[in-house]
């Protein structure tokens, strides 16, 4: 299975902080968010990853990541020219996804539970059977996004983006888990009012051939909003009080490489040590030292 981090955007909703900057390089408390949606790929063990970003912001993505091997994966890179919508990461990740499935991770998204690595796993078997996992989440506002309808049975009713009337309060998140078929599924969509093809229209699609299955989050799982200042602010004071309390950090991308043994210990050293002046990388460096 391929992954793809979406993160494009101009992140107009987060002006002046994000007039010069990427938006998923603005950090959420101690590292840039886009450390989170890839420590999603990391967690589900997809090491051939492609990220998707603007034609100014994708060298200061190359900049951070390089090709991925001190983490011991594979990263590439897209531009996107004009956002035209969230599945077109699948038109412009054709070449790259091949003849596999795909995972899309919208670079904004952090995630954060105990059972989430389960769940991870859950959807990948499920995806054996090929078509499509999505998920819904309990959220307060359902207008903002997708939305999921479904029966006491998990079988999606209705999906619609961005409704005036939801018929759920399950909003989609930004995380899918696709069959090969959705690179012919994207090229076919037609673009929505607002001139984006939607993935909500690729979900659609999936479920008119009744091969769409919907994983439920639950109160348990953090999906947290990074869309406004004050959403980035909660999340990062989410992401300290966790960290604080166990000593665990929440995303950090070298100790998943590691843990998922992508990494060795050696390497992980010196991956703390090139940042040692940090707390983070003191943590990295805690890690090797207790497992040696
Ligand atoms: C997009 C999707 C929406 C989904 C959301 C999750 O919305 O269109 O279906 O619920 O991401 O973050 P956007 O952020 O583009 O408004």
């Amino acid at each position: 299975m391929k992954g793809i981090i979406l993160a494009g955007g101009r992140g107009t909703r987060l002006y002046p902080n994000t007039k010069v900057v990427s938006k998923q390089l603005l950090p959420i408390y101690d590292k840039p968010l886009i450390y989170y949606p890839l420590s999603v790929l990391l967690l589900a063990r997809i090491r051939e990853i492609l990220i998707i970003s603007t034609p100014e912001d994708t060298p200061d993505y190359q900049e951070l990541f390089g090709d991925g091997s001190h983490l011991g994966i594979e990263i590439s890179y897209k531009i996107q020219d004009t956002p035209r919508g969230l599945a077109d990461a699948f038109i412009l990740g054709e070449d790259f996804i091949g003849d596999d499935s795909v995972c899309l991770v919208l670079g904004d998204n952090v995630f954060y539970g105990q059972y989430f690595s389960q769940l991870l796993s859950d959807s990948q078997e499920q995806m054996a059977e090929g078509g499509a996992v999505i998920f819904g989440y309990p959220v307060a506002n359902p207008r903002e996004f997708g939305v999921v309808e479904f029966d006491e049975n998990n079988r999606v009713l209705s999906i619609e983006e961005k409704p005036q009337h939801p018929k759920s309060s399950y909003a989609v998140p930004g995380l899918y888990f696709y069959d090969n078929e959705v690179i012919r599924i994207a090229k076919s969509v037609k673009p929505s009012a607002r001139g984006e093809i939607e993935i909500t229209a690729v979900n659609n699609a999936y479920l008119e051939m009744d091969k769409l299955k919907v994983g439920l989050m639950g109160r348990g799982m953090a999906w947290l909003d990074t869309g406004s200042p004050k959403g980035m602010l909660k999340a990062a004071q989410f992401v300290q009080t966790v960290q604080d309390m166990q000593g665990f950090y929440i995303s950090c991308i070298e100790e998943l490489a590691w843990r998922k043994g992508f990494i060795t210990t050696e390497q992980l050293e010196k991956l703390g040590t090139e940042l040692k002046m940090t707390d983070y990388g003191q943590y990295l460096l805690r890690l090797a030292e207790e497992n040696r």
